[in-house]
């Protein structure tokens, strides 16, 4: 239906409530009109889950379910209504997108525009009113199982990201819901684990993205998380949730428990928790916020203003929805609709952009003429990705492995031999000995080598519900990877993850590296376009990637996965290149690396400042030179360092960036602004942000540890 229509009924709507359509631009009083009319047992009917994705309905007034969705990578399959079965529909195979590491690696916010856009435009088709994504939990520890569903370790670029996918999936006429807010940054023991925090690294590290996602996107909702936080769980949580994202961030959308991790009626209701979703022992009428609540609200323990005061924000996300007086949508013969070329191709961009060139010892891109037969190994070069992960499955209308994207490149001109290298099992560190043999045969007799290897969503790897146990590649990879390097050195690596693995045991000895988190369904187009050199790599490392688990501050400085039912993060501020920086950690590879096929040179910083009460603006600009010979594009990185800090700062943060697209010879002027966040620090004392005057100096980069050109300034 569109918009007029939709705009039309819900005239037709208020006017039977009373509410003349000449009023209809009043978001409030349509609602204050709508809690009027609700009975109380109609209200609290609204605040649970009805069934395992949709609210109830209140069809006399107009009050559509709600239809929600995962996830981060697309529209999920339809879920049976009762239990976390498939529906088995045969019309609900979607876009499947990159994973949202994917996006954070490409730097560049107009994809971040474009996937949401597309994201939303699959919701819409397939019914859905709430999306449950983006997932936006800061990378804490590279063991964490979903962190290839988050962006990065960085608040800053996580923002940036998530501003603009959810301002564009927003713009469709759907909703989506950042989450898990908040300190969900391991899922071991998530549905226990209590975490303790700094004020500082909450505000400063953990909760930005949600803070950008509420004032500057104005995100309709947001998902509580499974852990608890100073004590208390993070869906029952009054600081969280009733004091910073409330009345602070004067968030007006709704907050939905994540599924199960409601825990008490009294608690959820009063702490600012709107709606649970699935209760926790499973059961239709097991919600807290079911008849417990009513119970509650008659005997006088809860006051009805708590109650409306929810149906406020659930009826305030439907009418910017429009979704009053609209009747269920109809999503029956859409389904060509799903996946269109359109979509696959904003896919396809979002994918090409953020492969990561690690190493290039003269290896990539190969040379289609001089390669007649090519060798590709590993579980990865087949594996089919959409599927698995946890709640981000996706029934994907394809996708193209990398194998089918080489074939499909190459056709005749190369012959390519397939050896799959490793099994996948149950047994992480099972290693079969044939299958390397066998690989290092087809290895020996080819021109040249690609291996995919990595991880994969299956249980204890990228995947929701638990943490990698260490950071060591599974199924004897290591052994495959060292023995076809060494029976032909023609070989480049294709790390498929959304994590960080050790690659410690053969980095020195292989000459190419690609690095990718899961690109969606047209993962092999991309690889193939990048490998070939149809595509120039652009993409840069939204994380650390560590030498050693050892060496990561979570695990060097913090508690990781906690003791006795908490876990300190006392690496606080100092999470991925913060703490390398500061503490002169080498990681194997910095935060903000990646390579290219052409190389860029910096120059022309210039700096003004300029202030107009409280109206603070800092205009950073520079030029970049493509100073190779083909064209390319480079993500330059701002930071900004504060040497004379009263607390405590890390060396550097990253405070801007920007994608520039360049030919060979080619320069481009860069503009920036920093506002006066980008130089402030969380005062706990002082409970704010503050500025504090001195010396700053402006950094501009390649990657965290690659400054190439500095400013200083006196603020
Ligand atoms: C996940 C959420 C997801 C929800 C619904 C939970 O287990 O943590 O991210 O949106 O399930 O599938």
């Amino acid at each position: 239906m569109n918009k007029k229509f939709r705009l039309f009924f819900l005239c037709i709507f208020l006017c039977l409530l009373g509410v003349s359509c000449k009023d209809a631009d009043s978001i409030e009083q349509k609602v204050e009109k709508l809690i009027a009319s609700l009975t109380l047992e109609e209200k609290i009917s609204l605040l649970h889950g009805n069934t395992y994705f949709t609210t109830a309905a209140i069809p006399r007034l107009g009050i559509p379910a709600l239809h929600l969705s995962d996830g981060p990578c697309g529209v999920r399959e339809e879920n049976s209504p009762d239990s976390w079965n498939s529906a088995n529909w045969t019309n609900d195979s979607t876009a499947y997108f990159p994973a949202l590491t994917s996006l954070a690696a490409t730097w560049n916010t107009e994809l971040a525009t474009d996937f949401g856009k597309a994201y939303g435009e699959e919701a819409v088709i397939r019914g859905k009113d709430i999306m449950l994504a983006p997932g936006m939990n800061i990378h804490r520890t590279p063991l964490n199982g979903r962190n290839w569903e988050y962006l990065s370790e960085d608040p800053f670029l996580t923002s940036r990201m998530a501003v603009n996918f959810i301002k564009a999936a927003q713009s469709e006429e759907i909703a989506v819901c950042a989450k898990h807010f908040a300190l969900n940054n391991q899922e071991l023991d998530r549905g226990t684990i209590n975490v303790e925090v700094s004020e500082r690294a909450l505000r400063e590290i953990y909760l930005p993205s949600f803070e950008a996602s509420v004032k500057e996107a104005e995100v309709l909702s947001v998902m509580g998380s499974y852990n608890k936080f100073r004590g208390k769980y993070a869906c029952q949580n009054p600081y969280l949730l009733n004091k910073i994202l409330k009345d602070e961030w004067r968030f007006r959308g709704l907050v939905m428990s994540d599924w199960g991790a409601t825990h008490n009626t009294m608690e959820a209701a009063m702490n600012g928790l709107d709606i649970e979703m699935l209760p926790v022992a499973g059961t239709k009428n097991a919600y807290f916020m079911g008849q417990p609540l009513l119970d509650s609200v008659k005997s006088g323990k809860i006051d009805e203003k708590i109650i409306d005061e929810k149906i406020r924000r659930i009826l305030y996300v439907m009418v910017k929805l429009n979704m009053i007086g609209k009747s269920e949508p109809d999503t029956t013969g859409m389904a060509a609709l799903l996946g269109i070329p359109a979509r696959a191709k904003t896919a396809l961009r979002i994918a090409e952009e953020s492969v990561i060139l690690l190493k290039n010892e003269h290896s990539l891109p190969f040379n289609i003429t001089k390669i007649k037969t090519l060798a590709v190994i590993g579980d990865n070069a087949t594996r089919r990705h959409a599927r698995g992960g946890g709640s981000t499955i996706i029934k994907a209308k394809y996708e193209i492995t990398p194998l089918e994207g080489l074939r499909q490149k190459l056709g005749k001109s190369v012959k390519i031999n397939f050896s799959q290298g490793y099994a996948v099992s149950k047994n992480l560190k099972a290693k079969d000995q044939e299958l390397i043999n066998e690989a290092i045969k087809n290895a020996a007799s080819a021109d040249a080598v690609i291996i995919f290897g990595g991880l994969n969503h299956e249980p204890g790897l990228d995947c929701e519900g638990a943490d990698r146990p260490d950071m060591t590649l599974s199924y004897g990879q290591d052994e495959l990877i060292k023995a076809v390097i060494r029976a032909n050195p023609n070989t480049v690596v294709v790390m498929i993850a959304g994590n960080p693995v050790d690659m410690s045991k053969w980095i020195d000895d292989c000459k190419g590296l690609l690095y990718t988190s899961y690109l969606g369904m047209e993962t092999g187009t991309a690889l193939a376009n990048i490998l070939f050199g149809d595509v120039n790599p652009s993409g840069k490392l939204p994380y650390s990637l560590p030498v050693k688990l050892g060496d990561s501050p979570a695990h060097a400085l913090g508690e990781y996965p906690g003791a006795n039912g908490n876990v300190r993060y006392n690496d606080d501020i100092y999470v991925g290149y913060r703490y390398y920086d500061t503490k002169n950690i080498k990681p194997l590879f910095p935060f903000g690396f990646g390579l290219s096929y052409t190389t860029f040179s910096y120059q022309n910083l210039k700096v003004e400042t300029s202030r107009e009460g409280e109206l603070f603006n800092c205009k950073v600009t520079f030029s970049i030179t493509n100073t190779g010979n083909a064209a390319g594009k480079e993500i330059a990185q701002v930071y900004v360092s504060d040497p004379e800090s009263t607390l405590p700062r890390p060396l550097k943060e990253l405070k801007g960036f920007s994608k520039v697209s360049l030919k060979a010879g080619e320069s481009k002027k860069v503009e920036l602004i920093l506002n006066s966040r980008a130089f402030q620090f969380y005062d706990p004392e002082k409970k704010q942000w503050v500025l504090e005057p001195g010396k700053f100096e402006i950094l501009v980069g390649s990657a965290s540890d690659n400054i190439l050109i500095k400013f200083q300034i006196i603020l």
